[in-house]
Parts: C-alpha cells; structure tokens; sequence
C-alpha cells in the first residue's frame, strides 16, 4: 500500500490554490506533475556537473555523458530491452513517431506499400504517416472500432495485403483510457512478417512495460507522461531495424566522419541523436523512473485503477452521464447530457478542478463517437478519492448551472 498523503508531499505544485480553492489535478494524461527529486535533478545538472555531452575529454563532460548514459540503461531496464543502444532519446512521443516514419518509411517504403494505425489514435500517430503517404504514395489504412470502442480485431486480421509494411497503434487510447490487445496485435502482424509500433504515451505511466515480451519492433513514450520534464522522450527499436534505417537528422554526434566527398555514420544510438541532447531532461528522466520503481509501477496502478474504478462508479450515479468505451486504465471520458465539454470544463476549473475538454487531439476518434468532444479526467499516482469527490460535486453543480 502507498503512503499517498506522504507522496502528495513530494509535489510542490500541489500546494496551489487555484481561484482561493485546493487544486485538484486530473489532468495527468496531458502531463503529470514532478516530484521534488526530479525538480532538484534539473537544478543539480546545471550547478554540478554543467558541460556537453560525448564531446569533451575534461571531467565534467565526463561526468555529464556518464549521467546521461547512466539514464539510457534505467531506461533499458525500465522497459525491458535487451541493450541500451536500443534506447534513443528524443524530444517526445511524438519526435519517436517522426522519426520512425521518415527513417523507416525512407528505407522500406515504396509506393503503394501500406500502413495500418487506427481510429483511436492521437494526432501524433496519424499525421506522420499521412505526411509519409503523400512523401512517397504510400497508404494508411484504418483499424475501426466495434460498438463497445475497442479495436476490431476481426477486421484487423483481414486488413493485410501483401504491401502491408508497419502497424502503429496507441498502448491505452488517450481519449478512452481503454487498453488496446497489442501483444495479440503483435503476434497477428509478426505472423505476416509485419513490425509493430506501439505508442506507449498513455500506458508508460501506469503498466509494466516489457518490449522483450510483447516482442515490439517499436515502442515509443515521453518522460513527461511519467513524472519527468518535457522536452525528452524515448525511442525503443529492435536493433536489427535501428540498423538498417537511414538516419533521421543529420548534425554533430550521429557522424562517425564528415567529409564532403562522403559522411559516415555514427553507431547506435547515436545515429539518430544529432546535436546536443537534452542532457538535463534525459538525466532527470532516470530520476523521474527511479522514483517510480521505489514505489513499484505495480502499486501505483493498483491504485489508480481504484481511483477510475470509484470515479466511473460516482460518475454513473450521475443521470445523464454517458461514459466512452470502458476504460481500465487512469483516465475516463464522458460527456455530461446535452452540456458542451468546455462548458463543464469551465466550471471545473472555477472549483480548482483541472481536467482537459474537447476532441483531445484524438479528432477521428471523436467524429467515431459523433460528438463534439468529451470531458476527460485522468489520474496520477498523487490523486485522491477526495479529489474524486470534488470532481463529483462539480459535475452535479455544473448539471444544476446548465439545466
Ligand atoms: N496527448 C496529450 C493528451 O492526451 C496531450 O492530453
């Protein structure tokens, strides 16, 4: 069991009034809030041990490039890869989208070759590949949803062709907050010989991760989802397709030599790290994930499960509370009668309740559900059935103003 008032004291920002009122944040799939260590890690970088990384033969570059790679092997382990040059730091999410679909598309994608992604995804998981499409002829193909919002497995498994070259799709849908069957998924592309990208943005934080064992060609995330700044993310791919891909930027540190005749190229991982890194973010990253294995993943979903669990239960009392799909993560999405989302919002946020509204860059998802967009509250490690409770009251007060 997890001390959580004693946790809750690690965040500073949840000392916030907001209007003279508790801040109560559930907002945690757009970005968590930092603890104190994580906070202090990015202070600690810049008054100890300041100095590029990988560049210098001087005692502080040392120290850096070692912090920084010390951080590559917690996340190695953090997700269960095999070796710490399959890990490649990025800005986010969505920089490990992007590259996957410039480099890989580069490399193995012709025209009239096909990817599958699905309805559920966020723009990231989209656009990337539309951007791909039109580069290089290539097309996206769409998994749909079945009544009860989960991936259609069925049409999924006839939607290979012989050009099918990659599957991207989201871990947990960030609208839904449901749990998409990706080792199944996996192990139907694997059986057409097709690789599989899996968006972990939304289930880093509250799952134990193990590429080894879903057997991922790709899985991406970002460290702010997981309690570490932003501006850092994590690219994991098997190193026979980090390999074989062409670079992604070129710059400074992805070169093994630069002459104007020919450039060669770097090893892994530092092919596809142009330009000085985010040092500071990649450091504080190991921080952020060493603080969630002092508490253990496993603890921190057992109890945020619970949260969704009661707050879906208090939702439903609610008459005229419609709930989307059937979440079992950390986040659930509902619509309150005829209330616009950003009417609800707005009168959340006057009680100090943060919560996210609209078509949370899920917009074919949204159209799928044929609304306007949704309310979403989605919960983190710190959050309490208290706060629930307010939630609550604020969605009856809000149904009172509006009918
Ligand atoms: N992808 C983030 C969200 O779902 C920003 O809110």
């Amino acid at each position: 069991m997890l001390d959580i008032e004693k946790i809750r004291k690690e965040f500073p920002i949840l000392e916030t009034r907001v209007y003279n009122k508790p801040l109560v944040y559930l907002d945690n799939a757009a970005t968590t809030q930092k603890p104190k260590c994580v906070i202090d890690a990015i202070s600690d970088v810049y008054a100890t041990i300041n100095s590029n990384v990988h560049r210098g033969i001087h005692h502080l570059s040392q120290a850096a490039t070692a912090a920084m790679e010390h951080s590559r092997d917690i996340v190695r382990r953090f997700i269960g890869a095999e070796h710490s040059h399959e890990i490649i730091f990025t800005r986010g999410t969505t920089e490990s989208i992007n590259l996957v679909a410039s480099s890989f598309g580069e490399t193995f994608l012709r025209k009239g070759d096909e990817i599958i992604v699905s309805v559920m995804e966020h723009h990231s998981n989209i656009v990337p590949w539309q951007l791909l499409c039109e580069r290089k002829g290539v097309r996206l193909r769409v998994i749909p949803m079945t009544e009860r919002c989960t991936l259609d497995i069925e049409k999924f498994r006839a939607m290979f062709t012989g050009r099918t070259r990659l599957v991207s799709v989201a871990h947990v849908s960030n609208v839904l907050g449901v749990t998409n069957p990706v080792k199944e998924i996996i192990e139907i592309a694997h059986g057409r010989d097709v690789p599989v990208l899996i968006d972990g943005a939304q289930s880093i934080p509250h799952t134990s991760i193990d590429v080894r064992e879903l057997d991922a060609d790709f899985f991406v995330f970002s460290g702010h989802k997981i309690y570490a700044p932003t501006g850092v993310g994590v690219l994991y791919g098997k190193e026979k397709w980090l390999n074989a891909m062409q670079p992604y930027h070129g710059g400074g540190e992805m070169i093994k030599s630069v002459r104007f005749e020919n450039t060669t190229f770097n090893e892994l991982p530092y092919k596809f790290e142009a330009g000085t890194p985010d040092y500071t973010g990649i450091i504080a990253l190991g921080t952020a994930l060493e603080w969630v294995n002092s508490l253990g993943i496993a603890n921190i979903a057992a109890h945020e499960h619970a949260l969704t669990k009661y707050a879906i239960k208090r939702l439903r009392e609610i008459p005229g509370v419609r709930i989307f799909g059937e979440p079992d993560g950390a986040a659930v999405s509902f619509l309150t009668g005829e209330i616009h989302p950003s009417d609800t919002g707005t009168i959340l946020d006057h009680l100090g309740i943060a919560v996210r509204t609209g078509h949370h860059c899920a917009q074919p998802l949204i159209e799928a559900l044929k609304v306007p967009g949704t309310v979403r509250a989605s919960f983190a490690v710190y959050n309490t059935r208290e706060e629930i409770d307010a939630f609550i009251k604020g969605i009856e007060r809000s149904i009172k103003m509006f009918s």
